[in-house]
């Protein structure tokens, strides 16, 4: 069976005060409503990861992700956060290479490899990103771009890594945009991407991979996207900041 998992991507938003009072009232929401059977990982900037775990405490399937980590393990790297360092304060997850990574900080595929490394070798689960710009959408070439993505940047590692990493299906056009993908949409690619994972990995493995949707997802559209049956989940920016948006949407499956 596999995780259903429900992340949410602050990007760079919210002071320290505004972080504190979303993770106070999503942390309520979940207890009071008794929320099970998904996974919820809160992706705040690296300066609120720590008090927003001390805040998180022991709620049940809620855990701390970050937005990026170093492809370097530790030394003069000015600026940058290591992966250990994330996981020494019981970080669990850590999203890698979307696509405002990948064009405003030209993170490449190779890049991309070193850091999925480094958190996979400091038990992070990466939520491990890929999607296509609107040009590609448009001339229909769309699946041939994110497999290569995953090709480039995953396919080195061995089964036992990769079934540690979580994949989240992003198109471009949709991020930020109110443009969803249609679900069907969602799961042509989910499945395509499914099956180039079982191609290099194995069916069995690729069965247990989660694969999550993101771009525009909201509380209208998210039981359409979830019911589809490639679509373990989704990676929520814009909606994760209202704590009743995103806890609607944790609870659409
Ligand atoms: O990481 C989250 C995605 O980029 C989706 O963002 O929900 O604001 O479109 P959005």
């Amino acid at each position: 069976m596999r995780k259903k998992i429900v992340a949410g991507n602050w990007k760079m938003n919210l002071n320290f005060e505004e972080g504190q009072k979303l993770t106070s009232e999503i942390v309520n929401m979940l207890k009071d409503e008794n929320v099970k059977d998904v996974t919820v990982v809160l992706n705040p900037p690296f300066v609120h990861l720590y008090p927003v775990k001390k805040l998180i405490g022991d709620t049940p399937n809620l855990f701390l992700g970050s937005q990026n980590c170093s492809d370097k393990t530790s030394g003069a790297y000015t600026g940058e956060i290591s992966a250990a360092m994330l996981a020494s304060f019981g970080a669990n997850y850590v999203i890698l290479g979307h696509s405002e990574r990948r064009e405003y900080f030209k993170e490449s595929n190779e890049l991309l490899t070193a850091k999925t490394k480094q958190a996979l070798a400091h038990g992070l689960t990466p939520i491990f990103c890929c999607g296509e710009p609107l040009e590609i959408r448009e001339a229909g070439t769309q699946e041939e771009y994110v497999k290569h993505q995953l090709t480039e940047s995953l396919f080195g590692f061995s089964p036992e890594e990769m079934s540690k990493i979580v994949i989240a299906y992003e198109p471009i056009w949709a991020i930020g945009t109110g443009r969803t993908a249609s679900s069907d949409q969602a799961q042509e690619m989910h499945a395509a991407l499914r099956a180039h994972l079982a191609g290099k990995f194995g069916k069995d493995l690729a069965d247990e991979i989660s694969i999550l949707y993101g771009g525009s997802c909201n509380p209208s559209n998210a039981k359409d996207l979830f019911s589809k049956a490639d679509v373990d989940g989704g990676l929520i920016g814009g909606a994760s900041l209202k704590s009743r948006d995103f806890v609607d949407i944790v609870k659409s499956f």
